[in-house]
């Protein structure tokens, strides 16, 4: 490796989520669509796995309700490693000089669970339906599947696949709430650095 492709790598790493900060005072455009488009996207599909799973099995419902779940599953997952890739490589604004570091180093850990649970969701829904006969289908297109019928090992994605759901409902409800009270409380235009 080069040097200089070294110490990309190492500001890469260092960006990793809150490192690298700018004195811009909010986010870019192109962070601030993909933000918001995920946010509707994980909230929609948190909502639809939720109601799937509650619709009788062998029925046509259930099945068309699934293929829906794993097809937005595999889009969002794509936008999210995009993103990822994104944030790691561009600068993001800086915390308002007076805010507490706890605070700060709050923030940064509840982005992190995040990115970390938007990542691993979609790749342990792709993993256990990879390792099913029905595999996965991409709006209709199959994707080729690397897995086997193997109950045992479907199991195992899905029991991650639900622990992953549960943890990202509670870090969005911090999240939200956090948002909310930046807006309405500490009037510190946090929330705003959010909006266009
Ligand atoms: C952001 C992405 C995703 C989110 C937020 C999400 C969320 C959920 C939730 C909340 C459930 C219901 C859990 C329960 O209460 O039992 C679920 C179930 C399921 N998900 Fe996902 N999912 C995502 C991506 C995917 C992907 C990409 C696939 C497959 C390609 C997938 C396949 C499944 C399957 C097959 C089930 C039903 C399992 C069962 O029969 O109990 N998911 N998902
Ligand atoms: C009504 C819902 C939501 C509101 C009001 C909201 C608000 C915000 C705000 C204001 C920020 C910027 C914080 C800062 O300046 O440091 C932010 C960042 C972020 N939000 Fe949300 N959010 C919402 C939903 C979501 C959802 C559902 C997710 C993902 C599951 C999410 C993931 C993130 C992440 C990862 C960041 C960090 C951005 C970065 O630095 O790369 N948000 N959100």
């Amino acid at each position: 490796m080069s040097a200089m492709s070294a110490m990309s790598a190492m500001s890469a790493m260092s960006a990793l989520l809150g490192g690298k900060t700018n004195i811009r005072e909010r986010y870019t455009l192109p962070a601030i669509a993909l933000h918001w488009l995920l946010a509707l996207l994980i909230i929609g599909m948190l909502l639809l796995g939720l109601y799937m799973v509650g619709i009788p099995k062998g029925t046509p419902d259930r099945a068309f309700y699934f293929n829906l779940h794993k097809s937005f599953g595999v889009l969002a997952g794509l936008l999210i490693l995009f993103r990822l890739g994104w944030r790691l490589t561009h600068p993001i604004p800086q915390m308002p000089t007076g805010m507490p570091p706890g605070t700060a180093r709050m923030i940064r850990w509840n982005h992190r669970l995040l990115y970390l649970c938007m990542v691993l969701q979609p790749a342990t829904g792709y993993l256990s339906s990879s390792f099913n006969k029905y595999g996965v289908r991409f709006f209709g297109i199959a994707i080729s599947n690397w897995g086997w019928e193997d109950q045992r090992i479907r199991d195992l994605f899905m029991n991650f696949h639900h622990l992953i759901a549960v943890l990202l409902v509670a870090l969005i409800v911090i999240h939200v709430l956090a948002a909310f009270k930046h807006l309405l409380l500490d009037r510190d235009r946090i929330f705003q650095r959010m909006l266009p």
